[in-house]
């Protein structure tokens, strides 16, 4: 280590108040004092107030030097400790890629967990595809092909580049940010690491993000890879279409887009899911191969979905993509969910927290009158 690692490895120890070891790693991002945010968001005053997720809020910040950024302020029921903080934040500091929201640094203070990052002012997937009434931009289908593309490659490198991989755990439309030339960047990867293992990161605000929970996790807490594939491909189909992917303003029968699509492969017709915004205006043949691969990476067993940069393949032609689809799984409420297994079970998730409550056997299964969807548990196979 040269001299100039070491003076910046002894400052961010003395400013976080950890040992001088337990800061390898952290000197490429900056440690800003609470004040310093404070001053750069009005004292975190509500106009600058970006959003609020799972984790805690988000505001847009102006720094001394002008720069705009993202700050997010996690919240204060996360317990981590500042050594554990530091350690995992140390993994996410140099997660690089084109890809993936560059976080800038971090503010430990006390009982404050604050996280810097770039701020991308094309907002998020959400809200620029999935509320169009609240976004200007237009999507074509070149940017949109090129976003899904650009989304796979960063959970790609996520799962299979860097050691130890790591996990998503929340792929949704709200966490893929958009730069100023519409690169898709992925957010918040890494965060379920920050906060103590009995909390949970999913957020129950936003309705949809019970749409991309992959059925075994779900259902099991079993975090694989494998369901991260599962949210991308429903993203995918979002992308695609351009709706979300429940909505109960539409008629029974074609609330939830997985079920819509599935119908319409089966039917030959795939591409009429296809955002009628478009206009007509795209690639037929890639659209259908897009669509398959969100069949795919949906599949209810997750060993019959794609590892990530085999999707990349498939969406760039690369790779043929199977014909062997089968119909996805999916879960559509967070409320009394029935599953059917070697051992049926009732199983009922709360739907703050998404863990279990109650897992009885099947006699229960006799009173049980508004399961919403039955599908198959598949809890302990490997990724
Ligand atoms: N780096 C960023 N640049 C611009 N906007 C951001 C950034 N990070 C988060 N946001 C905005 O803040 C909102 C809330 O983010 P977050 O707390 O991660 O919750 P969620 O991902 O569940 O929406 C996002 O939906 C997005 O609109
Ligand atoms: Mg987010």
């Amino acid at each position: 280590m040269n001299c100039l690692s070491c003076l910046i490895k002894e400052k961010a120890s003395q400013e976080l108040g950890v040992p001088f070891d337990e800061v390898e790693g952290i000197e490429n991002i900056r440690i800003y004092s609470y004040k310093e945010l404070k001053q750069a968001t009005q004292g975190f005053h509500d106009f600058n107030k970006i959003g609020k997720g799972g984790f805690g809020s988000v505001y847009q910040g102006k720094l001394k030097n002008e720069a705009v950024v993202a700050i997010k302020v996690l919240s204060s029921e996360s317990k981590q400790g500042v050594q554990e903080f530091v350690s995992e934040l140390k993994t996410i500091a140099n997660v690089v890629h084109e890809n993936l929201v560059e976080l800038y640094g971090c503010c430990v203070e006390g009982n404050h967990r604050i996280l810097v990052y770039k701020y991308l002012a094309n907002n998020s997937l959400a809200h620029t595809l999935l509320s169009k009434r609240s976004s200007n931009i237009r999507l074509n289908w070149r940017v949109r092909a090129g976003i899904c593309i650009g989304i796979a490659r960063g959970l790609s490198f996520l799962h299979e580049e860097i050691k130890p991989h790591i996990v998503h755990r929340d792929i949704k439309a709200s966490n893929i940010l958009l730069d100023d030339d519409l690169t898709p960047k992925i957010s918040d990867f890494g965060l379920a690491k920050l906060f103590p293992p009995n909390m949970t990161h999913v957020s129950t605000r936003v309705a949809g993000t019970m749409g991309y929970l992959a059925p075994e996790y779900a259902i099991s807490g079993k975090l694989t890879r494998k369901a991260d594939v599962y949210s991308f491909g429903v993203l995918l189909l979002e992308v695609i279409s351009g709706r979300c992917n429940t909505n109960k303003r539409l008629p029974v029968g074609d609330q939830f887009l997985l079920v819509t699509v599935w119908n319409l492969h089966e039917r030959d017709d795939l591409l009429s899911i296809v955002d009628a915004e478009l206009d007509g205006d795209f690639n037929p043949e890639e659209a259908h191969r897009f669509l398959k691969v969100g069949l795919l990476c949906t599949q209810d067993s997750p060993q019959l979905r794609p590892a990530m940069s085999a999707v990349v393949q498939m969406l760039t032609g690369k790779k043929v993509v199977s014909l062997e689809t089968i119909k996805p799984g999916f879960i559509s409420d967070f409320g009394d969910l029935k599953v059917k297994g070697e051992e049926s079970k009732v199983v009922t998730l709360n739907t703050t927290s998404c863990e279990f409550l109650k897992t009885e056997k099947s006699s229960a299964l006799n009173s049980f009158t508004h399961a919403s969807i039955t599908f198959t548990a598949i809890c302990d196979r490997e990724d």
